[in-house]
């Protein structure tokens, strides 16, 4: 059995990621990201919280190049092997390893809400960037616009349990316009701008969603076979678009991207 790495992530698990997450969720928003950062040709782009590399693999055709950085080794494994040219680093974004004013963008998808301090990671993102550098994040809009996942949540919590469903919604948990002002509200940063954008997730059945999110990103395997068709059984009831639906699914998955610029 492969050992967790400090995000508590496998290369199974990171595998599994990859596979199931990037094509069903993650791959639609780098070009929304490296839009709003204007990346261009030979800038230096730091990728922060890089998992396998959804992203990174986009600055590089936009750059010309990239580093890709994140706390779990497992996730860089996929990384690497994806994209063998690119550099990817290992580390916690609390105490990024770059000198200060070495990136003309940074750039991060979906990972401050892992972080204990998001407030001190932007400002570590700060410190790294070029006068008049730009810092792009996406973040998940809150559950209450994200109808799917909330139903998911709370089929979640009356199957399984309340530290499964608190797991599952964890994800959305920063997205508040406010909140994200002020964690972006740190010395060095100006021209603060938080963007609501619709965007979608696709799935082959509700089952498929279900079993996914429990098997690869609850890392959840005592959740039986049975339970899961639970969970989809009332998340066809809650959300009433699926009640029909055996086969393909595509639904709403709403995000924030916040921008901010050195300087
Ligand atoms: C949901 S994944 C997003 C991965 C990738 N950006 C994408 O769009 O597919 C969140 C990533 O943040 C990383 N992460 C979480 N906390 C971190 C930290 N303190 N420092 C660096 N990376 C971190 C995790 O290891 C994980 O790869």
């Amino acid at each position: 059995m492969s050992t967790p790495d400090e995000m508590g992530l496998t290369p199974d698990a990171a595998l599994g990621y990859e596979q199931f997450f990037v094509p069903a969720i993650f791959h639609q928003w780098p070009a929304k990201i490296i839009s709003a950062a204007a990346i261009m040709e030979n800038d230096d782009v730091l990728d922060v919280g890089c998992g396998t590399g959804a992203l990174t693999r986009e600055v590089v055709k936009c750059a010309g190049s990239a580093t890709g950085f994140d706390l779990s080794e497992s996730m860089l494994g996929v990384a690497r092997q994806a994209c063998p040219t690119v550099t990817f680093q290992q580390g916690n974004v609390a105490e990024l390893p770059f000198d200060n004013s070495s990136f003309d963008a940074v750039v991060s998808a979906f990972m401050l809400m892992f972080v204990p301090d998001p407030k001190q990671a932007v400002g570590q993102m700060q410190r790294v960037l070029r006068p008049g550098g730009r810092v792009v994040a996406g973040i998940w809009q809150g559950l209450d616009n994200n109808p799917v996942y909330d139903a998911l949540v709370e089929s979640t919590r009356e199957v399984v349990d309340d530290q499964s469903a608190d797991s599952m919604a964890w994800p959305f948990t920063m997205g508040d316009i406010g909140k994200l002002e002020d964690i972006f509200n740190v010395d060095g940063l100006s021209d603060i701008s938080v963007t609501p954008h619709d965007g979608y997730a696709e799935f082959p059945s509700v089952e498929d969603l279900v079993g996914v999110e429990i098997q690869a990103w609850l890392l959840a395997d005592s959740v039986s076979a049975a339970q899961i068709k639970e969970i989809a059984a009332k998340l066809r009831r809650k959300y009433s678009d699926f009640a029909n639906i055996d086969g393909p699914i595509r639904f709403p998955l709403n995000a924030f991207i916040v921008r901010a610029v050195s300087g």
